[in-house]
């Protein structure tokens, strides 16, 4: 095992320009101390959510500007080769770090492999790569996020009185493992209810790459499917939420059904405010980009850190060191927490017809 570390630590050393060996490389499979720290990101898409170029993106780069260091931030925009040839071009290129928001595992698994190979040191960064090698894995307790969205339906289900309610899903990308954990979340709130009669189990399926326009597709498949009769959305984020909603507002019945999202997008805070949607989950994702970003300087100077917690890879068996962070519900009520939080502005969401719902829901 010991000799297998070394030997990729060699590779790694010569495959980056013959440092000497008195490199203090400590066989961790960390990158090598005596380069200057570059870290590479690869970003997934930037229509499945928001949230990539608009807040992970920005925190990234104000991370890595506050420590020194450089970066180079790049987005695969949905295209697997793509991702593929952006990694292999960020470890040409030199990065000591390599933090990957992965489109599948399969893709996932090679890229981190050949970083390690090369001496590269990796990150899951916000999706955990199944049977992956990752270093480290950053994100939030997502099972947390789908409880919250699952708790968060039924509560709005109830402020409407709606009795023995049919509930629809539509469930993240089939090859993110976080749907998997969301659905896990939100199954745990919502199962029972099914069970004791109390909720009747609507359609249930995956939106493939959290397509928006797909989505909506199957939205329409959905209500078409039970003769308009669904009372509730559990949409995983806000994309295939405001996907149901638009559907929603074709058939006039808008406001009445309660849909879910997440990602606190500025599109779904103003279906919130509208009260088109019942609740999203928000995820400060300046703090996850500033713990990754913590974790990649520390390991671009060769260094390990203790996260004090690691998740259980169930593919891989491995147990990767793990930040994960905490998750918020929002409301109507408590759109202003995410204004106040500096993630989406007052000038962003209360634009137009929306002004007047900032107004009533204390947005000031
Ligand atoms: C992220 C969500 C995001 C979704 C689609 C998930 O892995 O955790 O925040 O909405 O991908 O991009």
């Amino acid at each position: 095992m010991r000799k297998g570390i070394l030997t990729i630590a060699a590779v790694g050393l010569l495959a980056t320009g013959g440092l000497t060996a008195c490199s203090d490389d400590s066989g961790t499979g960390s990158a090598d101390s005596k380069k200057t720290p570059k870290i590479g990101v690869i970003l997934p898409d930037s229509k499945s959510s928001p949230r990539w170029e608009t807040a992970d993106r920005r925190f990234l780069e104000e991370a890595f500007k506050a420590a020194g260091v450089q970066s180079d931030i790049q987005n695969a925009q949905n295209d697997k080769t793509a991702f593929q040839t952006i990694a292999d071009q960020m470890i040409t290129g030199g990065v000591t770090v390599l933090m990957i928001v992965n489109l599948d595992s399969g893709t996932g698994k090679a890229v981190l492999d050949k970083a390690q190979s090369q001496g590269v040191a990796t990150i899951d960064y916000d999706r955990l790569t199944l049977g992956g090698s990752a270093q480290y894995y950053v994100s939030f307790d997502n099972e947390t996020v789908g409880k919250l969205q699952g708790e968060g339906l039924s509560k709005c289900l109830t402020d409407k009185g709606v009795k023995n309610p049919v509930v629809a899903y539509l469930n993240g990308s089939p090859t993110d493992n976080n749907a998997t954990l969301f659905k896990a979340g939100y199954d745990s709130v919502l199962k029972p209810k099914f069970d004791s009669k109390e909720y009747t189990k609507g359609p249930d399926d995956a939106v493939p790459g959290w397509d928006g326009p797909t989505a909506a597709t199957i939205f329409e498949q959905q209500l078409t499917a039970t003769k308009g009769k669904i009372d509730g959305v559990l949409a995983a984020n806000d994309t295939l939420g405001n996907a149901a909603i638009s559907i929603l507002k074709k058939n006039k019945i808008n406001g009445k059904v309660p849909v879910t999202g997440q990602d606190a997008s500025v599109e779904g805070l103003q279906n919130i405010l509208a009260g088109d949607q019942c609740m999203t989950v928000y995820k400060a994702v300046r703090e996850e980009a500033k713990a990754a970003a913590d974790l990649a300087i520390a390991l671009a100077k060769g260094e390990k850190k203790d996260t004090g917690q690691t998740v259980k890879d169930p593919e891989g068996g491995r147990d990767v060191p793990s930040v994960l962070l905490t998750p918020k519900a929002i409301y109507k009520d408590n759109v202003k927490d995410v204004i106040a939080d500096g993630y989406a502005t007052k000038e962003q969401v209360c634009t137009g017809a929306y002004a007047k719902f900032c107004a009533e829901a204390g947005i000031s």
